[in-house]
């Protein structure tokens, strides 16, 4: 197929263009480069030998990317261009709402007038709120006022809205992909999450702990109920989250309407666990400090993947010290991200 990947410069977008190429699909990618750097895709072709289409366009410029639609004959979309920074979503919400719902309003406009049948979301385990109950089903509860901040409703926004857009175009196919916590990295360590400033996310803010840039964890709560008292998340390999793409891409060659799965891999690792773990990986101590609860955090949030395994033929094969290790190797080879000059 060829496919449009949208977003695809950046974290989860780069190791799916190597998996796409690797699958012999042909990639287009587009991206504004607003939290990204086009050296990632340099580096995917370089590890593929396989050639990247770019442009670097915004998904609010219609016309651009109506052209790109124009000059090329897609088969599929996967759509991962968005903003995703939680706490700036509350201090930005309109910015957050342009730039994740236009954006998308966009593209399935483009998608739509151009042909083309087969549409991968992005979407997060964030749209399912306070668990009920563990773990979480694709038919578990989606209470938009659970989610707890402008991003998360976005995506459950989009969501909707990509259901109404199939159901009055039923020849058009949508996978909503709600992936837990992606980690890790491409086991060559050429690519990578390349955060901007200082990272939000557990994984990438041990790894510059223990690269020596930011000088302790600070781990948010410790009375939570749980086995340690800490946050418990089910971490998900990005290369294992970036093959599921390739076979969501499989499932929509059958026509199915609208398919949504939960990308996880059923496993909860508290933030103690983590830490061990990307000790072990490292080879050195984290230091961390108990801080407060972080606001619209939630206790326990993992996966039951199973539909994934049944319909898409998907198993998450990589396990905890795989995503520490990788992550480490990208991380301590390219301290600076993609900005690192090469033996820096
Ligand atoms: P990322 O920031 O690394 O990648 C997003 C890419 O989209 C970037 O390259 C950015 O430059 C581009 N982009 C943003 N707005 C754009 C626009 N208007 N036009 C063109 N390009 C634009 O993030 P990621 O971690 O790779 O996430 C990819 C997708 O997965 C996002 O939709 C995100 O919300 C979703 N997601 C991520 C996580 C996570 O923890 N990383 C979890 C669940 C869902
Ligand atoms: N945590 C810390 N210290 C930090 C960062 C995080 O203790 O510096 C804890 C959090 O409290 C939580 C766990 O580590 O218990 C994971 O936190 P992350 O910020 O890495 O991830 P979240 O589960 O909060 O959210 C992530 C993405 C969301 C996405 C969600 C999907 O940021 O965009 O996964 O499940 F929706």
């Amino acid at each position: 197929m060829h496919v449009l990947v949208t977003g695809g410069a950046g974290y989860i977008g780069s190791h799916t263009c190597l998996e796409l190429l690797n699958a012999g699909h042909q990639v287009t990618v587009v991206d504004n480069l607003s939290n990204s750097s086009e050296e990632s895709l340099q580096r995917v072709s370089t590890l593929t030998g396989k050639e990247i289409a770019f442009f670097r366009i915004d998904l609010l410029d219609q016309l651009g990317l109506d052209a790109v639609f124009r000059d090329n004959q897609f088969d599929a979309v996967i759509h991962f261009a968005a903003l995703k920074a939680v706490g700036e979503s509350v201090a930005k919400p309109l910015a957050y709402y342009q730039n994740n719902i236009t954006g998308t309003v966009n593209l399935c406009d483009a998608t739509q007038r151009h042909h083309v049948s087969h549409f991968v979301f992005s979407s997060s385990a964030t749209v399912y709120g306070i668990p009920r109950s563990l773990p979480l089903t694709e038919t578990s509860a989606t209470p938009m006022e659970e989610v707890t901040n402008p991003y998360g409703r976005s995506k459950l926004m989009l969501e909707y809205i990509l259901k109404d857009w199939q159901a009055s175009q039923p020849q058009t196919n949508v996978a909503l992909l709600r992936y837990f916590n992606p980690v890790g990295a491409h086991e060559s360590g050429q690519i990578g999450e390349d955060p901007n400033g200082i990272p939000n996310n557990l994984l990438p803010y041990i790894s510059q702990v223990a690269v020596g840039k930011l000088e302790r964890v600070g781990v948010f709560g410790c009375d939570y109920e749980t086995p340690d008292g800490t946050g418990v998340r089910d971490y998900i390999h990005v290369v294992d989250l970036a093959r599921g793409h390739v076979l969501a891409l499989d499932k929509l060659a059958e026509n199915p309407g609208v398919v949504t799965y939960n990308l996880g891999t059923g496993n909860g690792y508290s933030v103690l666990e983590i830490v061990a773990a990307f000790e072990r990986a490292c080879g050195k101590k984290i230091p961390f400090t108990f801080l407060d609860r972080r606001p619209g955090d939630i206790a326990v949030c993992y996966a039951d993947p199973s539909l994934a395994k049944t319909e898409l033929g998907w198993v998450a094969e990589r396990g905890i010290d795989e995503m520490c290790t990788d992550g480490w190797r990208w991380q301590s080879q390219n301290p600076s991200g993609y900005t690192t000059i090469a033996g820096s």
